[in-house]
């Protein structure tokens, strides 16, 4: 028998695109592909990208040039590379001349067209792209027997984004939104659960949008279809463990808070992108919420029964942005107490309405000011990491530490890193761990014997995390 063609995909970004590479993997094996295990060894290379910010999208040029080069040298011609993902749908047909080694392009919405396009190339078309969208109806659903991890996977219930806010271009890549029908994504969940997936998180650029007027009515306040969703899934699933992300603030609402009250196996973490702490900036990023409104939404998550984690995404050096702007962010920022913040200098990028301001704010200010608010941000993540300490988290185990020989490493509820000494054949479980030691982005613990855990959680809420 001829030995099966490889395929080696390389992600960069979101935890989307993560699933969208899985969904890609999963139509290449069905059309007689096999995983290889690096570039140099696959036939097809893949890269999914990310376009937003500028200098994820440049990486996947270099690193093109650069597998190119090798592949020449040590591997033939014979190798087809692709790109997929934001870039692809944000510079199309352009990929081509940028990059002439890339034979296929495909947009985020067109996943399914992939095998389509991998059989024109094999029948000798030079190339092959699909960017259209809104026409693939089945993008969102994936075989969940199809994944990277045996137990922990990914579901999207909304795909796109309408909010436009000035700085980002996930609008013009991933399109308007769509959610997928409620009974959909429960089919999806507890199909999971059925396979011993300990832990699912529900995607979406703004989960919070996602609506199904026709299971959960036409009447409803933003974030309410949303809290009807969770609560179905809490319920119905069968999950030990649901998380969420991304929440966008205007349509965060109390009832998501509510819900996560009163489900055990809703995990306890929120991510809840500010991006600025001056109501000015806010405006000009076209946010439609202000600081105290967003402070308000803190409030309820801070007096929730569960101790929930509370991470935040800021950009620094938005057009226009003064130093007092900038004061009010590192403001905001101690008074929020995030348990974790990924920080970003700002970027212009193609279509948005902010790349048509000025970038004045220069980029030795850029970095003084990400500096800043990095060692505001450390400073409060110790004060806020004191309380887990002799805590016992409850930790999916999902590999071995890339550092600390023998050292497993996996995330608790709260959704911090927890690493601890265990065996190899722990990975996939959910095990308590006591936590001993406070590193900067993560916790390390001991295992607590005997308290195994693969059934759901039965622990009080709020107790283990
Ligand atoms: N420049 C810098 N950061 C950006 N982000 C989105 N667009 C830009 C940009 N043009 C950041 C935001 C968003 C995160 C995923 O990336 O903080 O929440
Ligand atoms: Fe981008 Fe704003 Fe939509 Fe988030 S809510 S994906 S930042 S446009």
């Amino acid at each position: 028998m001829a030995e099966k063609k490889k395929f080696y995909i390389e992600t960069f970004g979101c935890q989307m695109n993560v699933h969208d590479s899985e969904k890609a993997g999963y139509l290449l094996s069905s059309i007689g592909y096999e995983a290889g295990s690096s570039p140099e060894e696959s036939d097809l290379v893949i890269l999914n990208t990310c376009s937003v910010r500028e200098k994820a999208a440049q990486k996947v040029f270099a690193r093109i040039r650069e597998l190119n080069a090798r592949s020449k040298k040590s591997f033939g011609q014979r190798k087809i590379f692709g790109v997929m993902g934001c870039v692809a749908q944000a510079e199309a047909e352009q990929i081509f001349e940028k990059a002439p080694p890339v034979r296929i392009v495909l947009g985020p919405r067109s996943i399914s067209k992939l095998p389509e396009l991998v059989d024109q190339i094999n029948k000798g078309f030079p190339r092959a792209i699909d960017v259209r969208r809104d026409q693939d109806p089945d993008f969102l659903q994936l075989d969940p027997l199809h994944r990277n991890s045996p137990y922990l996977a990914y579901i999207t219930i909304i795909e796109g984004c309408n909010k436009f806010c000035t700085y980002c271009i996930v609008p013009f890549t991933r399109g308007r939104e769509r959610s997928r029908p409620a009974a959909s994504v429960l089919a999806e969940a507890i199909s999971l659960a059925k396979a011993g997936y300990k832990e699912v998180h529900l995607l979406g650029q703004n989960v919070n949008s996602y609506r199904d007027e026709l299971t959960y009515g036409r009447q409803n306040k933003p974030g309410e279809h949303f809290a009807a969703l969770l609560r179905t899934v809490a319920i119905r699933s069968g999950l030990p463990r649901i998380k969420f992300t991304t929440s966008f603030p205007r349509d965060f609402c109390d009832a998501i808070v509510d819900v996560m009250d009163e489900f055990d196996n809703l995990c306890n973490w929120v991510h809840l992108p500010v991006q600025s702490g001056s109501n000015r900036i806010l405006k000009l990023m076209k946010r439609y919420y202000t600081v105290e409104e967003y402070l308000r939404k803190v409030e309820r998550i801070k007096r929730s029964k569960r101790d929930i984690a509370l991470t935040g995404d800021i950009i620094v050096g938005f057009p226009g942005e003064s130093d007092e702007d900038f004061k009010q962010t590192l403001a905001l920022v101690k008074e929020v107490e995030y348990d974790g913040l990924y920080m970003f200098k700002y970027s212009p990028r193609p279509y948005t309405k902010a790349a048509m301001m000025p970038d004045d704010v220069s980029p030795e200010v850029k970095s003084e000011r990400f500096a800043a608010l990095e060692q505001v941000q450390t400073e409060v993540q110790k004060k806020r990491y004191q309380r887990y300490l002799g805590r016992t988290l409850e930790v999916l185990v999902e590999g071995r530490a890339a550092k600390g020989q023998g050292q497993l490493t996996g995330h608790s509820t709260c959704h911090r890193v927890v690493n601890f000494y265990g065996e190899e054949s722990l990975i996939g479980s959910l095990i308590d761990v006591k936590i001993t030691e406070l590193h900067r982005n993560s916790l390390f613990g001991e295992m607590v014997s005997g308290r195994l855990r693969d059934t759901l959680r039965s622990s009080p809420a709020g107790a283990s995390g």
